[in-house]
């Protein structure tokens, strides 16, 4: 009868096939109502010397029975942890999405540097708008309406008295408004000409300089800029001042720097002169230190301006100016 018990239990055993089937089974034989608890429990109807050898067979097969259940627990138990590895599973062979890195714009690189050549020589940096009012622009500068001055800058006007900046220079007056003397700035920033050429777009990008203090020479103006030019490109490379006009600075200077690609031999980027025009420059007109109210009895000074376009094609050998806005990757790509 006892083996019966033990065989119904190997069979019903085998088709066992989840933690909770082995749950009912374990129920089934050794629960509170179990098939072994109840032959457990008719012991007491046994006399002593029949219950001692009952007693064993019946113990030893609940032993039997608890044993296979505890190992096939581990064996069901380990197969779930199998299939949950398997479902879960996460092919991290599989090559990564692709992100390409950006790069610092020609002309970022270009002005960061000449922005760090004078912020070593003591200058500050000032912003104005881009959209600028025709006094600042103009008039604040010596060019009063209807000179002929104002044809040298062909200018994109948003009303009659508010225009887009053409140069960096109307920052000068501004600065010079908001302190008093001594001062000395550069404004970085964009400007805008309604021209277009290979060597022109509408909006391109100046740097400008003011310095404002008492006994300032045009020697002073000279040796900055030559330092600048040497930081910038190169202690061989020489520099000349060319008389020129402008109506906000008197004496004025155009300042030329030796040809970098032919070295001064002539080629066609210097169209054969050996020089490259890359500042103008000049003292600061006394008419523009009277309209921000500076007293020009003691207080003189020099401004120069130049474009950044133009600095990074020479720097960088690049012969059309478009280029730099056409964001085309790979001429981006290979700064
Ligand atoms: N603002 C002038 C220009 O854009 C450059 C300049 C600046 C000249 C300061 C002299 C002094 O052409």
């Amino acid at each position: 009868m006892f083996e019966e018990i033990r065989d119904r239990f190997s069979e019903d055993l085998k088709s066992v096939q989840s933690l909770q089937e082995l749950n009912n089974l374990k129920v089934k034989y050794l629960g509170k109502k179990g098939i072994i608890t109840a032959q457990l429990k008719s012991l007491s109807t046994l006399s002593p010397s029949e219950r001692q050898v009952v007693g064993k067979l019946i113990n030893n097969i609940k032993l039997f029975i608890e044993n296979e259940i505890a190992s096939k627990e581990l064996f069901l138990k380990d197969a779930e942890l199998q299939n949950l590895l398997k479902a879960e599973y996460i092919d991290i062979t599989l090559p990564g999405k692709y992100t390409s890195y950006g790069s610092e714009h020609p002309l970022n690189i270009v002005l960061n540097e000449v922005i760090d050549i004078f912020i070593r020589m003591g200058f500050n940096v000032e912003e104005g708008p881009e959209v600028e009012l025709d006094y600042y622009n103009f008039e604040a500068l010596n060019i009063p309406k209807d000179h002929p001055a104002r044809d040298m800058q062909d200018t994109f006007y948003i009303s009659e008295d508010i225009i887009l900046r053409t140069h960096t220079s109307p920052v000068q007056i501004r600065g010079m408004l908001k302190r008093k003397p001594p001062v000395r700035f550069i404004a970085p920033g964009k400007v805008y000409r309604c021209d277009a050429d290979i060597s022109h777009t509408p909006m391109f990008h100046q740097v400008e300089g003011l310095m404002i203090d008492e006994n300032i020479t045009f020697s002073n103006l000279k040796g900055i800029l030559v330092a600048f030019i040497h930081m910038m490109f190169g202690e061989e490379i020489p520099v000349r001042f060319r008389p020129s006009f402008f109506p906000f600075t008197e004496p004025s200077a155009e300042v030329d720097m030796g040809c970098i690609l032919c070295k001064g031999t002539g080629c066609r980027v210097c169209k054969q002169s050996g020089w490259l025009e890359i500042l103008g420059a000049g003292m600061v007109h006394p008419a523009v230190l009277e309209n921000v109210g500076y007293d020009t009895e003691k207080y003189n000074g020099f401004a120069f301006g130049m474009g950044i376009e133009r600095i990074a094609m020479l720097k960088y050998q690049i012969d059309d100016i478009r280029l730099f806005f056409e964001n085309d990757i790979r001429f981006l790509r290979q700064f």
